[in-house]
């Protein structure tokens, strides 16, 4: 178990600002990143679509032996945590609780805001775990779809940018959010518009390093941290033709990809039995 390794999967490139905060803590360990490019974006499909595509994707990486998953991924989270839970017995996570506990540590005016795509807010998950954590906060929750294709345009700081930013965030300024939740893993590429159009003094959370400490200490709870002296490697799988994701990847992650192989992800369940 100790030298399995690190599965996190999203649906494209979002997943690799996660990916980037577990490596820089993990130095030993070997990590596989699966980016379902052939069919993202998950934020607009069903959640029955999301959950099969997440069975789909961790049956793949269970049998590359990974000793945890990560779905780097809000809307999968949302959608498809608990399924994988049940289905598996690794231990699974993903981006939605780590983020709301963050953000209820941090509010001062117990007013928090979540921005992420439709799927995650339809689901309302943020809401439901924050007022679990506690019933006094107020929620303000806005769909921002168009930030995912600015992101993969490579338009994070243009004037268009900007005016998208300030239509979407018009509801969350009026009701005076103190903390921002950036709940979609493309969105922290967008961090400094939105703080802009936010104002300095809102917290924008990044669930990305409050992520990558959770592996951190289920890994050293469960005693399964890799017992290699050398170092470990990273593995890039994708559902299509890898040139795409190797150029935007490159600029999510700020450092060369690699080893990466593209492979037929859909129809893995039929294809197991
Ligand atoms: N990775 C997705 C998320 O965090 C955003 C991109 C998509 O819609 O597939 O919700």
């Amino acid at each position: 178990m100790n030298n399995g390794s690190i599965g996190i999967f999203d649906s494209g490139f979002g997943g690799l600002t996660v990916l980037s905060e577990v490596a820089k803590l993990f130095t030993k360990e070997n990590i596989i990143y699966f980016g379902d490019v052939a069919r993202s974006p998950y934020g607009p499909k069903s959640k029955e679509t999301i959950i099969k595509y997440a069975l789909e994707i961790s049956k793949f990486l269970f049998n590359q032996g990974v000793k945890i998953i990560v779905i780097a991924c809000n809307t999968a989270s949302s959608c498809a945590l608990e399924v994988l839970q049940e289905e598996y017995s690794i231990p699974i996570i993903g981006v939605i609780q780590p983020g709301a506990e963050e953000a209820v540590r941090i509010t001062k005016n117990y007013k928090i805001g979540v921005i992420g795509t439709e799927g995650t807010i339809n689901n309302n998950v943020y809401n439901r775990i924050i007022k679990s954590l506690n019933k006094e906060m107020q929620v303000v929750s806005q769909p921002c779809p168009l930030f995912v294709s600015l992101v993969e345009e490579g338009w994070v700081d243009t004037e268009v940018t900007h005016l998208i930013a300030k239509e979407y965030l018009s509801s969350l300024k009026e009701n005076q959010v103190d903390t921002l939740i950036l709940g979609c893993t493309h969105y922290p590429l967008l961090k400094d518009v939105i703080q802009k159009v936010m104002g300095k003094d809102v917290f924008l959370i990044d669930s990305a390093t409050t992520v990558a400490n959770k592996v951190k200490s289920i890994l050293e709870e469960q005693n399964i941290l890799s017992s290699k002296e050398s170092s470990g490697n990273i593995r890039f799988y994708v559902s299509d033709e890898p040139s795409r994701f190797v150029r935007i990847g490159e600029r999510f992650l700020d450092k060369e990809i690699r080893v990466i192989t593209q492979i037929d992800i859909s129809g893995m369940l039929e294809k197991g039995r």
